[in-house]
C-alpha cells in the first residue's frame, strides 16, 4: 500500500481536555540511567535522592537545554518512603526521608527558582513498578498533596491488574484537574493492554483523552541499546496509520525517553560505559521520534553529555520539527523495507523527511531516494531541500531527492519547502 502524508486523514478524533502539552513535552527523566539506585553509601552521585534531581536541575539551567526547549526534571519510580506506605496520621504520600530531607516541595521549589518543571511519578497499582506505594484508590488525596509540592507534570504507570485502569486514569484525571494546579498528565495505560497492537487500541486512546491525559506510553520500555530502538522505530513504522489519528496538541504518543548522550552500566554513577547507541543511531533516535512528535525526554546524564551527542540533541532545526505547531504526527510512508522514508507535515506547509536506513552494518550505506510526491508535494514545483544535520542548503530539486551514502542505522533529515506547495 502506498500512503502519502495526506492520504492519512488528519483527524483530531477528541479535543484535548485542557490547555497543556500544545506541543510534545521536552525533558529530562531519571529511569534510563539511574533507575531504582536507592543506596546512597555506595553511589553518592547517582543514587534517587534530591541531590541527583538538583544537580540534573543545575546542569540543565546551565548548558544551554532550557534556551533549547528542555524544561522539566522528571523524577521516576522509587522516590518514596516504603514503610510506613503513607503517612499514619495524614495518608500522604512521603518522599524518602533520608533520599530526599529537605521534603518534595522543597525540591520544586528549587526547580522552579531555576525555570524548570517539576515531574513526578506514581501508579494506578497498589504500589509501582519497582515496588513502592502506588496511587489506586488515594487519587485525589495524592493529586491535592503533588499540587501542594508544586509538581507540573505527572507521569502515572500501571503496575497492577489492567481491570482498574479504566477507572483508575479516570479518577486520577479529575483529581488533577480538580487540584487547583495545571499539571500534565502521562498515562501508560495502552503500554499494558492488547499486547502493542495498535489496531485495537482506538477506543482507548479515545478515553484517555476524554480523561485528560496529555500523552502515553504505547510500548515496551527502552533499552540501552540498538536492538531495543530499532524494534521501537519499527513498532510506530508498522503502526502509524493507526496510531496518527490519536496524536495531536495535548495528547501525544510517547516513545519512550531518548539514548542520546546516555552511557551503558551509569546505574552506579551515570557516566561510566559505552554509549548506549553509536552516534549515527543517536541521529535516528533525534530524527524519528521529532517526525512521530513523540515527548522529547532525555535519558542520559545531563552532567556529563559529550558534545557531539549535545549537539543532535540542541539541533534547532530537528527540535523545530518536533515541536512544529499543527502537532501532525508524521508516519512511515514506505513498507517494513531497508530504505524505509517517514514525513511530517508542518503549518508553513513544509514537509519533514526522514530517510532511513534500516539495513545492518554489513550491507553497508545506501543511496536512499524520495519523489517528492509521495510527501504531498506538487512533483513539477521546485522544491528546496534543507538538510537538517548539516544545518544547511542542499539545493532546489524537481521531482526527487537522493541522500547519498546514508549509513547502516543512519538517517538523512530533510525539510522540504516547495515554491508553491500543492498537498495532493
Ligand atoms: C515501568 C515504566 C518505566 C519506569 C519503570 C519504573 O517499567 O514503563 O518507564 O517508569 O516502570 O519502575
Amino acid at each position: 500500500m502506498k500512503f502519502s502524508v495526506a492520504s492519512i486523514a488528519f483527524v483530531q478524533m477528541v479535543e484535548a481536555r485542557n490547555s497543556l502539552s500544545k506541543t510534545p513535552p521536552m525533558g529530562w527523566m531519571s529511569w534510563e540511567i539511574f533507575r531504582c539506585s536507592v543506596n546512597c553509601a555506595r553511589n553518592p552521585d547517582g543514587c534517587i535522592s534530591e541531590t541527583l534531581y538538583k544537580s540534573q536541575a543545575d546542569a540543565m539551567a546551565a548548558n544551554g537545554w532550557l534556551d533549547a526547549g528542555y524544561n522539566s526534571v522528571h523524577m521516576d519510580d522509587c522516590w518514596e518512603q516504603k514503610s510506613p506506605s503513607r503517612d499514619p496520621v495524614t495518608n500522604k504520600l512521603v518522599g524518602d526521608p533520608d533520599r530526599f530531607p529537605s521534603g518534595m516541595k522543597a525540591l520544586g521549589d528549587y526547580y522552579h527558582s531555576k525555570g524548570i518543571q517539576y515531574a513526578l511519578y506514581t501508579a494506578e497499582s497498589d504500589t509501582t513498578c519497582g515496588g513502592y506505594p502506588g496511587s489506586k484508590n488515594n487519587e485525589k488525596l495524592d493529586a491535592l498533596t503533588f499540587a501542594e509540592w508544586g509538581v507540573d507534570y505527572m507521569k502515572v504507570d500501571g503496575c497492577g491488574g489492567p481491570e482498574y485502569y479504566d477507572s483508575g486514569y479516570e479518577a486520577m484525571g479529575i483529581a488533577l484537574e480538580e487540584s487547583g494546579r495545571p499539571i500534565e498528565y502521562s498515562c501508560s495505560w495502552p503500554a499494558y493492554i492488547n499486547g502493542g497492537n495498535e489496531t485495537v487500541q482506538q477506543a482507548t486512546f479515545i478515553k484517555m483523552i476524554n480523561y485528560g491525559c496529555n500523552g502515553w506510553r504505547n510500548w515496551h520500555d527502552i533499552q540501552c541499546n540498538w536492538r531495543s530502538l530499532g524494534s521501537i522505530i519499527d513498532h510506530w513504522g508498522m503502526y502509524g496509520a493507526s496510531l496518527q489519528p490519536f496524536a495531536g496538541p495535548g495528547h501525544w504518543h510517547d516513545m519512550d525517553m531518548l539514548l542520546i548522550g546516555s552511557l551503558s552500566g551509569g546505574h552506579d554513577g551515570g557516566h561510566v560505559g559505552e554509549r548506549c547507541v553509536s552516534l549515527v543511531e543517536e541521529q535516528t533516535q533525534m530524527a524519528i521520534w521529532a517526525i512521530s512528535a513523540s515527548p522529547l525526554i532525555m535519558g542520559n546524564d545531563m552532567r556529563h553529555v559529550a558534545k557531539d551527542s549535545m549537539e543532535i540533541l540542541l539541533n534547532e532545526h530537528a527540535i523545530a520539527v518536533s515541536q512544529d505547531p499543527l502537532g501532525q504526527m508524521g508516519i512511515r510512508l514506505t513498507g517494513d523495507t531497508s530504505a524505509q522514508i517517514w514525513a511530517r507535515k508542518m503549518e508553513n506547509g513544509d514537509v519533514a523527511v526522514v530517510l532511513y536506513n534500516r539495513d545492518d552494518a554489513a550491507a553497508g550505506a545506501a543511496d536512499i531516494a524520495v519523489q517528492f510526491d509521495i510527501t504531498g508535494i506538487n512533483l513539477y514545483t521546485d522544491v528546496d531541500v534543507f538538510d537538517i544535520w548539516g544545518k544547511q542548503s542542499a539545493g532546489t530539486f524537481t521531482k526527487e531527492y537522493t541522500a547519498k551514502a546514508v549509513p547502516s542505522h543512519g538517517t538523512a533529515f530533510l525539510r522540504l519547502s516547495a515554491a508553491q506547495a500543492v498537498i495532493v
